[in-house]
């Protein structure tokens, strides 16, 4: 058993380690296969456990008796409170446990039980019916930094918006009013939503986005109602930023108003404008608007006292297509050749939206020929493929917009 004796083949073990090489690297690529599989798997088990539960709540409320709409008049002690059901006299009953006693509140809505009438639950107030068509974004996740260029543009914003709900009173000591709205305009995907979302990150603001085409569609005959309730919301999420994107669709110039859909929107511009004309300018509530039809805005809207400030957010310059670039690369294997100042040299007049699509499609390149870093290639690929699209119907919509 002496190991000196036995001789050493050299080549035998650069063999054996060539092997176990190999093994290993193709054990790791089956790791990384596996582990996808897994993160998939779980996933799909994480949501497969969270609708089971959502199912069983549901049938708990198909077989729970019918409950009253009360509202509680007065909270005595911590088990009783007085409620008002919808239809009859003023009881005193008890709540459920599930309920905090501190989120109980006078005037609050809430759902008692049939027969013994005990609080069951705290409902939401009415205004939240229209959550359902405002996207309201407790705290967006966009920031400053997502944004490329437009650093004056922003700056803007900032003074207009932030400055005055952060600092109400630097602003009341030099007494200075900052305006209760900006107006923020210029061709569609250069990021005017991106800044609203960003301003309302970074004021911890309640951010309240509404879309004026879909009021107009969707709300048919509520119009007036919804911006009415839209502002009411915002009183009670303050601080809070409401942002109108779009407005033009439902702050167009009143021209002869001939169908009852125009009538439609007219009332809702009369409340938009009377609910601006009621609200204090630095107060915690502010109001952002978007559009890509300046032109067709209606004057009354600018007057002093509504969006009293416009902000015009043009095409980035070569600088900010370079820094856009930069942003939506950043978390992507670039290969050595990439020279992001020539991509930014060469997409001329692309909008930041365009110059996202560029790099996805650069992405997509990249994974269908099975590589892990894109190449410049696949951006001149990916440019050539937006840019030929977007240039034609560019120019059309151009011919009304910024002309
Ligand atoms: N200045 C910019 N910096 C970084 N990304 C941008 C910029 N402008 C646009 N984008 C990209 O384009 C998308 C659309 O922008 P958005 O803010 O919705 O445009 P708009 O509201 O002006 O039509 C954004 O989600 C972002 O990915
Ligand atoms: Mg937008």
């Amino acid at each position: 058993m002496d190991n000196q004796a036995i001789p050493i083949d050299e080549r035998h073990i650069d063999e054996r380690i060539h092997i176990l090489e190999m093994r290993i690297k193709e054990l790791e690529n089956i790791l990384v296969i596996k582990n996808n599989e897994y993160e998939t798997l779980n996933e799909q088990y994480e949501q497969a456990i969270r609708d089971l539960k959502k199912a069983k709540m549901e049938l708990e409320r198909l077989k729970s008796t019918p409950l009253i709409v009360g509202n509680i008049k007065d909270v005595i002690d911590d088990y009783r409170v007085v409620v008002k059901s919808s239809t009859g006299p003023d009881f005193i009953v008890t709540y459920s446990g599930e309920i905090d006693k501190k989120n109980l509140k006078n005037g609050m809505r809430v759902s008692l039980n049939k027969q013994t009438l005990a609080v069951m639950e705290l409902l939401p107030s009415s205004i939240d019916s229209i959550v359902a068509g405002a996207e309201v974004i407790d705290k967006p996740s966009t920031t400053y930094d997502d944004i490329g260029g437009l650093d004056a543009q922003l700056r803007e914003v900032r003074e207009s918006v932030e400055y005055p709900l952060l600092y109400p009173n630097v602003y009341k000591k030099v007494g200075v009013e900052p305006p209760k709205g900006v107006l923020i305009i210029g061709p569609p995907g250069t990021g005017k939503t991106m800044i609203a979302k960003a301003i309302a990150h970074h004021t911890n603001a309640c951010f309240i986005r509404f879309v004026g085409s879909e009021l107009v569609q969707k709300y048919i005959g509520e119009g007036a109602r919804l911006v009415r309730e839209l502002f009411e919301l915002a009183n009670e999420k303050a601080p809070s930023i409401i942002f109108l994107d779009e407005l033009d669709s439902i702050g167009s110039k009143r021209t002869d108003v001939s169908t009852s859909g125009d009538r439609e929107v007219q009332r809702t511009l009369m409340q938009l404008l009377a609910e601006l004309d009621g609200f204090e300018p630095l107060g915690n509530v502010k109001i952002i608007g978007a559009t890509n039809r300046p032109d067709i805005l209606d004057d009354a809207l600018l007057r002093p006292g509504r969006f009293d400030r416009i902000i015009e957010i043009p095409k980035p310059d070569l600088n900010g297509r370079k820094k856009i670039f930069k942003i939506h690369t950043k978390n992507m294997s670039l290969a050595k050749d990439v020279d992001l100042s020539i991509l930014a040299d060469k997409s001329e007049n692309a909008t930041g939206a365009e110059i996202k699509a560029i790099i996805t499609e650069a992405g997509m390149f990249t994974i269908r020929e099975e590589r892990d870093t894109v190449t410049m290639k696949d951006f001149l690929n990916g440019l050539d493929k937006v840019m030929k699209h977007t240039t034609k119907s560019d120019r059309q919509k151009q011919m009304y917009m910024f002309s």
